[in-house]
């Protein structure tokens, strides 16, 4: 393990490199976590269960929580507002496999601030430190919590709920440096990433607005956090993962794949979703993937509006392979 860049430690667990896939609902599926894994992510967060439906021992919240296994160490994300429902969930997806049980006190959608989870528990501290002792209590595993800076800009919680964190036993903090009220707009302040990682003596991981992976590396040092978490920016791209990494080892990061490549890893991609999860699922879902991987090339619109009316996994690829021997063609011409 190069010096340059020490581990993130949670608990027991060493994580190298010190970059984590956000969770991400929708998103970030078993599928997708191990593919995306050996890229660079030192540990992956599944997308975020509702503790009252693992309660009732929904199908849907079980298939969330299931692990490929290659993707190890993996991290469960639980929301929810009771502490003994979060507690008992806790201890449900400890024994399904979770490596690290992490609390979401960060989501916005109003389905899930209309029943006081997510970003809404910010408004109450004392129920949040409920939600931490609950499930620190009840698990032996490490618990972390992800949060937001508050539920607007003029109540900012974040250091006193880490404060409490710290106290009841957390064992790291992720700050997305927005507010609830925010939802995606304005930029993350990571002066509160910096505020927060002075505050406290446990690992925190900053997180919001990592595009670019010397910018990442610039914000990781001048914030001073033990660890980065990548969302939005590494959908259709998880080179951005392997870049970071090389720069964390002292290496220049290899040239980014070109638009032929990246398709192919997308073809890829698909081939893996339709294996494990069948057509039916695959083909819509992959449709958001095939959002993010076709950009960035003459014809990238076009053939994302074909791909969005497709119907099977045959007629995508076949519309994939095409435009890969075009570009393949066009740039035989260029040379
Ligand atoms: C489609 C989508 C789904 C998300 N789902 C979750 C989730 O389940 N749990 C969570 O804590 N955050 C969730 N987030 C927030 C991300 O984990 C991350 O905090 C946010 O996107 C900011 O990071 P970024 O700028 O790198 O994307 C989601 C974000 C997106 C775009």
């Amino acid at each position: 393990m190069p010096d340059l860049s020490p581990a993130l430690r949670i608990g027991a667990l060493a994580i190298w490199p010190p970059v984590v896939l956000a969770p991400m609902s929708g998103v970030t599926n078993r599928t997708l976590r191990a593919l995306y894994k050996p890229f660079g992510f030192g540990l992956t967060v599944t997308e975020f269960v509702s503790s009252n439906a693992l309660q009732y021992g929904s199908k849907r919240s079980m298939e969330m929580i299931d692990q490929h296994g290659v993707e190890k160490p993996v991290s469960t994300q639980l929301w929810g507002n009771d502490p003994k429902i979060m507690a008992y969930a806790a201890q449900v997806v400890r024994e399904c496999g979770a490596d690290i049980v992490d609390i979401n006190f960060g989501c916005p959608a109003p389905k899930v601030t209309k029943t006081e989870g997510g970003s809404a528990c910010l408004r109450d501290v004392e129920r949040c430190e409920a939600i931490m002792r609950a499930v620190v209590g009840a698990v032996d595993c490490p618990v972390t919590v992800k949060m937001r800076l508050g539920w607007n800009e003029n109540t900012h919680v974040y250091l006193e709920v880490a404060k409490r964190a710290e106290a009841a036993g957390v064992r790291a903090l992720t700050l997305h440096a927005r507010t609830a009220k925010q939802f995606y707009k304005g930029e993350a302040d990571w002066s509160h990433i910096a505020a927060l990682k002075a505050a406290v003596g446990i690992p925190v991981i900053g997180n919001g607005d990592l595009g670019d992976a010397r910018d990442a590396l610039v914000r990781m040092r001048r914030s001073g956090v033990d660890g980065i978490m990548l969302g939005r920016a590494v959908l259709g791209n998880p080179w951005l993962a392997s870049g970071i990494r090389s720069l964390l080892e002292g290496t220049e990061p290899a040239p980014v794949p070109g638009p032929a490549d990246r398709l192919r890893f997308a073809l890829h991609h698909y081939r893996v979703m339709v294996e494990e999860w069948g057509e039916a699922h695959a083909v819509p879902q992959m449709r958001k993937h095939l959002g993010h991987y076709l950009k960035g090339f003459a014809g990238a619109a076009e053939l994302r509006e074909r791909v969005m009316r497709t119907l099977t996994a045959e007629a995508t690829r076949r519309e994939v392979e095409g435009t890969i021997a075009r570009l393949e063609a066009n740039a035989m011409v260029a040379a």
